[in-house]
């Protein structure tokens, strides 16, 4: 059997991604308008985000998209640097800083989270990633094994990642959609397909997240984004049934924050803290030097979960 010839050169990942990303701009931000639900998972990032990271804080924001949290957050007096690969999203971005007249608080970079030493500005007190920019990377490691050029002794990661354990998703096998209703729980990921572009997304354990950040990061929160309320994509329920989505907001709000529910949903948010040089994290329970899996969520077997301590 001969191999098939290239005739001419196949666009990178990089390239493909930032291009679906660049086409589907306008359409991203017009999906947003109107739309409460994803509005209120906006907002509890931003909650969640600024417990950790202060009034005047440096922020270094990967994916930033369209700049819909770039701008939320400088409202809110944070400086953000927002990075994104897709030019299109971008162009956006720098659109609503001209008109909001934000130019003081927001600057903009094009640059890919896989490219940290490239980008300007640094060292940052935080770096946030929303609504699952980082899905796109096929290995978080690399991107953490990077993150000290950028991130000050001290500093924090919020990252708001989509785990494999979704439970409207995984509801869809009840209308047949079996496909998708798996799709992530795939090993080695799932084909997105968008704007006529394909390209990989991962999704990733909480607790393959935290012990990829290793003893030199503190696990500080992690916490579900839409557990029991639809993901993202319902722009419907919230709207043409208030009262039910009500219902469903007030049980996710009291068990998104829980073991094991916080590692589950459309998303979760992590926040880790950067303590190079100190001594390296125990596990309360059993004194390993390791730090173990927080979540066991999406492993079969029980893994008990670790009260963390410094140890001296
Ligand atoms: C789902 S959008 C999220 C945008 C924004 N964070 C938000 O919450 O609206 C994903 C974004 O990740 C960006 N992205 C994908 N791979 C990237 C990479 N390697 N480096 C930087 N940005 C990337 C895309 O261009 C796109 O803007």
């Amino acid at each position: 059997m001969t191999a098939r010839r290239r005739t001419f050169a196949e666009p990178s990942r990089h390239d493909v991604i930032a291009d679906a990303f660049s086409r589907t701009a306008q359409r991203y931000d017009a999906f947003a308008d109107d739309h409460p639900h994803l509005t209120r998972m906006r907002r509890k990032v931003y909650d969640h985000l600024l417990r950790f990271a202060g009034p005047g804080s440096k922020v270094l924001e990967l994916n930033a998209g369209t700049g819909t949290d770039a701008v939320a957050l400088a409202r809110r007096g944070l400086r953000i640097h927002a990075t994104d690969i897709a030019p299109g999203m971008l162009d956006r971005l720098r659109a609503k800083v001209d008109r909001l007249d934000l130019g003081d608080r927001i600057t903009v970079q094009e640059c890919s989270f896989e490219a940290l030493a490239e980008v300007t500005g640094g060292p940052y007190d935080a770096i946030f990633s929303n609504l699952g920019g980082l899905n796109c990377a096929r290995d978080l490691r690399p991107i953490i094994a990077a993150l000290p050029a950028v991130l000050r002794p001290g500093g924090t990661v919020t990252w708001v990642l989509m785990p494999p354990v979704c439970l409207w998703e995984l509801g869809l096998v009840f209308t047949g959609q079996f496909r998708l209703a798996v799709r992530r729980l795939r090993p080695g990921g799932t084909r997105a397909h968008l704007e006529g572009r394909f390209f990989d997304v991962h999704y990733f354990q909480p607790g393959r997240v935290v012990a990829a950040f290793g003893p030199q990061y503190e696990v500080l929160a992690i916490e579900g984004l839409s557990v029991i309320t639809p993901t993202a994509e319902s722009k419907g329920l919230a709207k043409r049934h208030p009262r039910v989505y009500a219902a469903l907001r007030w049980l996710d709000d009291r068990l998104a924050p829980r073991w094991p529910v916080r590692g589950w949903g459309d998303f979760y948010m992590i926040t880790v803290r950067y303590r190079p040089g100190l001594p390296p994290l125990r596990c309360g329970r059993c004194g390993c030097p390791f730090v173990l899996l927080l979540d066991a969520v999406a492993d079969p077997r029980p893994v008990p979960v670790p009260i963390l301590e410094v140890t001296a």
